[in-house]
């Protein structure tokens, strides 16, 4: 070791990570890859409020399921607009409301007028009286505010439609007024807004952005992004970001959700740590999937179904796996594996087609993923992974196997 590396490794302490906070749910990246599209949709959307501010209310409405940047995008919109605003002079102020904490009318006006900081005596006033006094507030500081409602599906539900008409549709009864208040509401699906009457369901639907779940190449540029801010240079290899995209990534049969694929990189991290390891590897992976998807309870228990053979078959998966150092390993690999430790057990080899039963069935059992691979592979051929760490898994097939033996 140089000195150079010595003084490094000192620096470090002992963890891969230089910035762990970077991983946490609520920092918020300066750029978010894959998300152009959505963010220049709501640029689009909101020009009025720069071109000609006052002229209209502006709202939009975000869709998507789990972990698809709906919030994010929310935030880092409403940061470059503020930006934009002051370079035109104007005075916007950004609020951002949780609707699963702040459900009922008088949640909501309360913290958007606590966000917006307008000293408004609450006690004592109701939710209209609240909001009429916001609205003064706002024309005398010759202020605008974007408010976001995340969550809102929780609002329509407790607070119901009077509630959400009296919120939205305020300026209907002051036409002439400024119109300073402008909306970004946030749900998962949009079934939830049919139970508001049709015209305010309709005004809601105006502006509609959709967030699809996220692809592996996708997770791939954003965590990336999240590997190089947070952790030492060379302590995670693309290798291992690849391994974490595929298993979420939706084309890959996973939930495209990048706040889990985030949380997966951030304890394997700490796994890696843990072990005083110098790099996050496949298996502290593994490791975090199992926290983060607590499937290995389930896996062993669904191990004691299993026959002899097809124990021996996952036993060959997972030494072909360790073996490689690989994410997947070719059915070929784990069939010539197979075949050696059945001869080590003294029990004579099912037939390829047995086999390729075998894996169908543990694939069936979600204790495996296969796959047909793709381009960069000779001619094409079944691939195998397992996603839960391999050590305890090994381990637990071994008694397994003796028993069956006895
Ligand atoms: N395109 C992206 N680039 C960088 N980080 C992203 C991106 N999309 C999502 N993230 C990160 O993934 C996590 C989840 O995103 P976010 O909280 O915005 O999801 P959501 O759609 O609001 O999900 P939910 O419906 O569960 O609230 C956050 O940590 C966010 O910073
Ligand atoms: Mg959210």
């Amino acid at each position: 070791m140089g000195n150079e590396n010595i003084n490094e490794s000192i620096g470090r302490g002992i963890s891969v990570f230089k910035n762990i906070e970077v991983l946490y749910p609520e920092y918020v990246p300066s750029y978010l890859p894959h998300r152009e599209l959505q963010l220049r949709l709501l640029e689009q959307i909101f020009k009025p409020l720069l071109t000609d501010p006052g002229s209209v209310s502006i709202r939009a409405m975000l869709i998507g399921g789990v972990g698809v940047g709906k919030t994010v995008t929310a935030r880092v919109f409403s940061r470059n607009m503020k930006k934009l605003a002051l370079e035109n002079n104007i005075d916007l102020k950004y609020v951002h409301v949780n609707c699963h904490r702040d459900r009922t009318l008088y949640e909501v006006v309360s913290e958007i007028i606590r966000q917006v900081g307008a000293p408004i005596p609450l006690r004592g006033l109701s939710p209209r009286e609240m909001l009429l006094a916001l609205l003064s507030h706002l024309e005398r500081h010759k202020q605008y505010v974007i408010i976001t409602l995340d969550e809102f599906d929780y609002f329509i539900r407790t607070a119901g439609n009077d509630a959400v008409y009296f919120l939205i549709r305020l300026y209907d009864e002051y036409p002439d007024a400024v119109k300073r208040l402008n909306y970004i509401f946030i749900s998962r699906d949009i079934t939830v807004l049919g139970m508001l009457d049709s015209t305010t369901e309709s005004y809601m639907l105006k502006h509609l952005v959709k967030f699809e779940p996220y692809k592996l190449v996708e997770l791939y540029d954003i965590l990336i992004q999240r590997r190089d801010l947070a952790f030492y240079e060379g302590t995670v290899d693309n290798d291992v970001i690849k391994y974490i995209a595929e298993h979420e990534g939706v084309d890959r049969g996973g939930e495209g959700n990048a706040r889990s694929a985030i949380e997966v990189l951030l304890h394997a991290g700490m796994a890696a740590d843990n072990e005083g390891a110098q790099r996050v590897s496949i298996e502290h992976v593994r490791k975090a999937i199992a926290i983060i998807h607590p499937d290995v309870v389930r896996i062993s228990d669904e191990l004691n179904n299993l026959d002899l053979h097809e124990l021996l078959l996952l036993k060959a998966i997972i030494r072909t796996l360790k073996e490689k150092n690989m994410p997947e390993v070719k059915i070929g690999d784990v069939e010539e594996e197979y075949r050696y430790i059945c001869q080590q057990y003294g029990v004579e080899p099912r037939k390829h087609t047995q086999v390729y039963e075998y894996i169908n069935n543990l694939k069936h059992m979600e204790i495996i993923q296969a796959r047909v691979s793709g381009k960069g592979y000779r001619g094409r051929t079944t691939l195998i992974k397992i996603s839960t760490p391999l050590d305890p898994l090994e381990r637990r097939i071994d008694e397994l196997i003796e028993k069956r033996r006895k």
